[in-house]
């Protein structure tokens, strides 16, 4: 079945996304320096993904930042992907990809990955439970994953003068409204603490206040993992 929010990006909202959040350079360059710092698996190459890559953004940042590492940027939109895919090839980087795949399907082996990392994508995925349980099975035991997402309950009459505020620094109307359903649908910490746990993952770290705008939640898949993911 096709998720019907994948479908609302057409390649004018992809150009428009990209456009208005390429001024938000240091917030990928922040999520890329906490991917780096928790790179746990001893790996010479590691192999990390971005899930719900977009336009790519944060693959620059991550490639800037960990040049020895292998970087996979997944999308399930082909109109996001074009201009990742465009995005990397500017970086000129023999180990930077990008493919299309659901995030409830993830294309790499068991036990393949060292680091996961997805921003503002978690509330689009059709089936959380099912993309979490493939997302312990791909990272490595050890490996971390970092969840950075719009909080549930950042409150209404804050969002109202957010969607002001973007659209003074110049988003566009199709931008906002993505970014108010998105909104709609979010996670809380809490909810989003309680779905890594339930799955396995150890809590490494959270950030975020109960009425932030955002969150952050840092998870590792145990050493012992194997045997917790075959009793699901
Ligand atoms: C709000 S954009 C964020 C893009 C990027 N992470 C960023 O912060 O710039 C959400 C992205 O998640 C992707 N996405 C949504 N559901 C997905 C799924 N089930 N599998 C893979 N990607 C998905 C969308 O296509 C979109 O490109």
């Amino acid at each position: 079945m096709d998720n019907r929010y994948d479908d609302a990006i057409d390649t004018v909202l992809a150009e428009d996304f990209k456009r208005y959040m390429q001024r938000y350079k240091k917030i990928y360059q922040r999520l890329a320096k906490k991917v780096a710092m928790n790179l746990s698996t001893s790996s010479e190459k590691p192999v990390i993904v971005d899930l719900g890559t977009g336009p790519g953004l944060l693959l620059k940042e991550l490639h800037d930042q960990i040049p020895t590492a292998q970087i996979i940027g997944v999308d399930s939109s082909e109109n996001m992907l074009m201009i990742a895919h465009k995005n990397i090839n500017d970086l000129h980087c023999s180990d930077c990809f990008v493919t299309h795949a659901r995030a409830e399907q993830l294309p790499f082996g068991d036990n393949s990955i060292d680091c996961i990392v997805s921003r503002l994508s978690l509330s689009s995925w059709e089936k959380p439970q099912q993309t979490f349980v493939e997302i312990f099975r791909v990272l490595k035991p050890g490996g971390r994953v970092l969840i950075e997402d719009l909080n549930r309950g950042f409150p209404a009459w804050k969002l109202s003068i957010r969607k002001v505020l973007m659209s003074l620094k110049t988003a566009k109307k199709d931008v906002i409204t993505y970014h108010s359903e998105y909104y709609a649908r979010a996670f809380s910490l809490a909810e989003a603490e309680q779905a890594f746990i339930k799955i396995g993952f150890t809590i490494v770290k959270k950030e975020g206040k109960k009425t932030g705008w955002n969150f952050l939640v840092i998870a590792e898949k145990p050493l012992t993992a194997c045997k917790i993911l075959q009793v699901l």
